[in-house]
């Protein structure tokens, strides 16, 4: 019979966590004493993927009058490929109207394909209250100059997490990420099945109809269901659905077998899908939001304005007025103060600060916050509506 060997590996193990200490001291004193190198390849590429900031130019613009929309194709100054970005992510720009500084960001609605190829294509489209999207449409014309930072944001698709069938609920402008995750599907960069409800008032504000239609003639993996809300049964044209994107349509178009829910659109839109979730039972993994605007919670905080005394790095204390009735962020735009944000939503992180005196109202949906960040005082200004004077610390 054959006799097992058995090797004490352990014992090696052992000694060779032993001789850790010495073997590296060794290693720093052979060391030479020469600066650090700067230039290692895999920075210049890290650096050329995220860069700190782009500096973008505006190719072409064309205007949706009917959506209240403008299509904008940005390219890199100086021309080349820009950093790639998976569908879904957006973009956030920064820019100064007379005192205020702002910052807003937008999903990208081209494919990933087209970053390496020279361009990106965001929709910005004009609310009712929509101050900086109006300017936005107004001043950026073809050669205007923009600075960007990104792409950012979490809301693309997970293999590992997310199920292989998508259906998709887009509100309005909420559209756009799906266009690009259309688009990416199409050209062979992403491999899931995805079926969106596209709601929208007529279907003279929906820009992106024909394009989401012509993609899924060609690619079966894609189905497009555009929904209005504005427009009786029988006046609907042919393919069109009618009212609102609630638990009996998403029954209706949802895939056999397992799948996720992914939400983008405005607010109260948003509180339906939750609703349908709960009812469909869906396990919370599998629903998927980003949303924009105030939800009835947000409104109820009421009117009037409080005092906000804002200390910054640097020392200095400003003092500024806040709308109970808007966010903290958009306090801070208003009166000049540059604070860094991007997905305005809540979960990216980046308008983060520390209130350190006052009582505020976190948006309902956002209420998840760390336990940390809760116990000491932490809030997502672009979520963070005050109720009372607040004394806030920015990092
Ligand atoms: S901007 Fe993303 S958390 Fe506030």
């Amino acid at each position: 019979m054959k006799k097992i060997k058995i090797r004490p590996v352990w014992l090696l193990d052992v000694l060779s966590f032993s001789n850790r200490a010495k073997q590296r001291k060794k290693r720093i004193e052979k060391t030479k004493e020469a600066p650090v190198r700067a230039d290692y390849s895999i920075n210049r590429l890290a650096g050329e993927l995220h860069p700190e900031q782009l500096c973008l130019v505006v190719r072409d613009c064309v205007s949706f009058e009917e959506a209240q929309g403008t299509l904008f194709t940005l390219s890199r100054k100086g021309g080349g490929p820009l950093p790639v970005f998976e569908a879904g992510q957006y973009l956030t720009f920064t820019f100064a109207i007379g005192e205020s500084l702002l910052s807003r960001s937008y999903s990208i609605c081209s494919s990933p394909r087209e970053a390496r190829e020279g361009f990106y294509r965001i929709y910005v489209r004009e609310g009712p209250d929509s101050f900086a999207a109006g300017w936005i449409r107004k001043n950026w014309k073809s050669g205007a100059e923009l600075k960007a930072h990104g792409p950012n944001g979490t809301f693309t698709m997970r293999p590992l997490r997310d199920e292989k069938q998508i259906l998709a609920l887009a509100g309005g402008s909420g559209i756009t990420p799906f266009v690009s995750m259309a688009k990416a599907i199409r050209d062979g960069l992403a491999d899931f099945c995805l079926t969106i409800l596209y709601g929208a008032r007529t279907a003279a504000q929906m820009p992106f109809l024909g394009k989401l239609r012509e993609i899924s003639e060609k690619c079966p993996l894609i189905r497009v269901v555009p929904v209005l809300s504005d427009v009786r049964d029988h006046d609907a044209p042919d393919g069109f659905e009618t009212g609102w994107i609630g638990e009996d349509m998403v029954r209706k178009y949802m895939p056999q077998g397992p799948f996720s829910l992914f939400f983008y659109g405005p607010r109260p839109m948003y509180e339906l899908a939750c609703q349908t979730a709960g009812a469909l039972g869906l396990k919370r993994k599998n629903l998927r939001y980003e949303s924009f605007g105030l939800s009835s919670d947000d409104k109820a905080n009421g009117n009037g304005s409080c005092r906000v005394r804002v200390l910054l790095p640097d020392g200095e204390e400003l003092e500024l007025v806040a709308q109970r009735n808007e966010s903290l962020l958009v306090a801070f735009e208003r009166g000049g103060i540059a604070v860094r944000s991007g997905c305005r939503s809540g979960s990216c992180g980046f308008c983060r600060c520390r209130v350190l005196q006052g009582e505020y109202q976190i948006q309902e949906s956002e209420k998840a916050r760390r336990r940390a960040d809760s116990e000491h005082s932490y809030v997502h200004t672009c979520v963070c509506f005050p109720r009372t004077d607040l004394c806030v610390a920015l990092d």
